[in-house]
């Protein structure tokens, strides 16, 4: 089957040689859907949503007006050719959890590759613009009893976007239960980007209520650009995996305990994951465990290329520029075997005009096994950076104008971990500071 489109809006569809549909659409006036919602909370109204967005799938303005639409079933909007979603109510997933997961479990929501996004996006040409105000665009999903309790079983993260030639803007999403926004899709642009998944009764220390796994986004795409972010979350602000190409993200701030601006994780068991062109510009990180993270496993075969983090404000900091080619699961047991000596390399890896200063602990409420999930050998206060690397395959590590002050201590000098043996050749020289564990001393 394929469609053939005529000029004047005319659509044939075509099914082997029977011309089985003939429709003429309006060319002139740009078709507006508005969603009905139903003021009663206990209704869901997906199936109303679901209707529309189907009937109004080219060409459209699909919108949603002030207000809150239960959406209690997962959803995909599949096949979407430039439509404009106007999101001026809010979206309510159930707060009941149960149900959540009864959902989750039967879902036949399209598959992401990792866990089920309760929303599902797939089209060209679509962007999803929420309201002005403060008080609309946003996605309710209630996950601080989710936190509370700690359950980590069907829990689904909130959408998928997985467009090529999308808009997000404006969108704030209250009390995530897991991570944000998914990104695999091409050519989309993010901004004014809100995000809290802040805990109402625990500080980023405390280890009951901690928010883990609510990333804000997690890109897989090509060129994506994420330009203004505000949020509050216990994991990466960004985090930037497997297959990604092309990522700009800048201005954002980053609270309570954010796990930083990451690359990764990349190669588990084994697995070749490549990221390449990425730059993290403009962001305060406030609280956060990491700023700069790349993160990937033991034993992976891929390789991050040509990635910076310039213009980085550090406030009560853990680490504020960390590597690991070496992270393995330390909570359920010994580091595993890695007989082939692989490793995900990194070339050109840029970290420039860092400023700031560390905290007061080296981890925080997620830690919450012996050794911690976040732990290197030495590590026992925050430090300045730490290059846990593989040897032979980190090339071209840079870190320029670096200016980190312990906690409270604005002339004082922090500390690095830093093994010169794990270093390429001639690494050395062009590092930027003096690689021992010790004082941080610029070189
Ligand atoms: C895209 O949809 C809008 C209506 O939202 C319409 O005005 C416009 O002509 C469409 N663009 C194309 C290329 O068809
Ligand atoms: C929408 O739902 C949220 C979450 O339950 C609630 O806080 C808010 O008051 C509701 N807004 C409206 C306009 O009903
Ligand atoms: C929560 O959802 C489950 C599953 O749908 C249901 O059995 C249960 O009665 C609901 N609980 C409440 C308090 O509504
Ligand atoms: C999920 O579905 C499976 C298979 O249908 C069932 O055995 C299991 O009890 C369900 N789990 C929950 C939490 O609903
Ligand atoms: C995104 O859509 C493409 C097809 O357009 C598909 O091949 C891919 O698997 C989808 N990715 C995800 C994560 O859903
Ligand atoms: C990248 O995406 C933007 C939209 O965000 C688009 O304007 C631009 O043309 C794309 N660049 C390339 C090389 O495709
Ligand atoms: C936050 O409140 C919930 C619900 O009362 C409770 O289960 C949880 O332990 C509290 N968290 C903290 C850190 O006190
Ligand atoms: C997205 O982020 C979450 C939270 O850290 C993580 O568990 C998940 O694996 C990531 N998704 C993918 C596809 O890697
Ligand atoms: C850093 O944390 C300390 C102790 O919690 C606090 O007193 C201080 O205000 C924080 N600094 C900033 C700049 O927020
Ligand atoms: C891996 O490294 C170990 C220790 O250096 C060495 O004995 C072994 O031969 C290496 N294996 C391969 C496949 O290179
Ligand atoms: C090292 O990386 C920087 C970017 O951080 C790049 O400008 C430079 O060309 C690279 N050097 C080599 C020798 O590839």
């Amino acid at each position: 089957m394929f469609n053939l489109r005529y000029p004047g809006g005319i659509w044939l569809i075509l099914a082997g040689h029977i011309l089985s549909q003939f429709t003429l659409a309006l060319a002139t006036d740009p078709q507006r859907c508005v969603i009905k919602r139903t003021e009663d909370p206990e209704v869901d109204d997906s199936t109303a949503i679901l209707h529309t967005v189907k009937k109004c799938s080219r060409n459209s303005i699909i919108e949603f007006t002030p207000g809150n639409y239960s959406l209690f079933t997962p959803v995909s909007f599949l096949g979407l050719d430039n439509v404009t979603f106007l999101l001026n109510g809010n979206i309510i997933l159930p707060s009941n959890i149960t149900r959540v997961q009864v959902e989750i479990n039967s879902t036949l929501n399209q598959p992401a590759t990792y866990a089920i996004p309760w929303i599902y996006i797939q089209g060209t040409n679509v962007q999803v613009i929420g309201s002005e105000s403060f008080e609309f665009g946003r996605f309710y999903s209630f996950g601080q009893q989710w936190w509370d309790l700690g359950i980590r079983t069907l829990r689904p993260h909130l959408a998928t976007f997985n467009v090529t030639n999308g808009v997000l803007k404006n969108l704030k999403i209250i009390k995530p239960i897991a991570w944000g926004w998914s990104i695999p899709g091409q050519n989309i642009h993010i901004s004014n980007h809100f995000v809290d998944a802040k805990p109402d009764n625990a500080t980023r220390d405390d280890t009951i209520s901690f928010p883990f796994n609510t990333d804000g986004f997690n890109l897989s795409g090509k060129n994506i650009t994420v330009d203004g972010y505000y949020g509050h979350n216990g994991d990466d602000c960004v985090s930037v995996i497997n297959g990604a190409r092309d990522i700009v993200a800048k201005n954002g701030y980053c609270g309570f305990s954010s796990h930083g601006l990451s690359i990764g994780s990349l190669g588990r068991d084994g697995a070749v994951h490549t990221v390449e062109n990425v730059l993290f510009k403009k962001w305060t990180m406030d609280g956060a465990v990491y700023g700069a993270r790349f993160k990937s496993w033991t034993g992976g075969r891929g390789y991050g290329m040509n990635i910076a983090w310039e213009d980085i404000t550090l406030v009560n900091v853990s680490t504020g520029v960390f590597i690991t080619q070496n992270y393995y699961d330390q909570d359920k047991g010994p580091k595993p075997p890695n007989p082939s000596n692989s490793s995900t390399k990194i070339i050109n890896i840029a970290f420039r005009n860092f400023k700031g200063g560390l905290g007061t602990s080296w981890t925080d409420g997620s830690c919450i096994s012996d050794p911690c999930w976040n732990y290197v050998p030495g590590l026992d206060e925050p430090k300045a950076v730490i290059l846990d690397l593989y040897p032979d395959t980190a090339t071209n590590i840079t870190l320029k104008e670096i200016n980190i002050q312990p906690f409270n201590n604005p002339g004082g000098t922090p500390n690095v971990i830093c093994d010169p043996a794990a270093l390429s050749e001639a690494e050395e020289s062009t590092l930027g500071f003096k690689c021992a564990n010790g004082p941080f001393i610029p070189a």
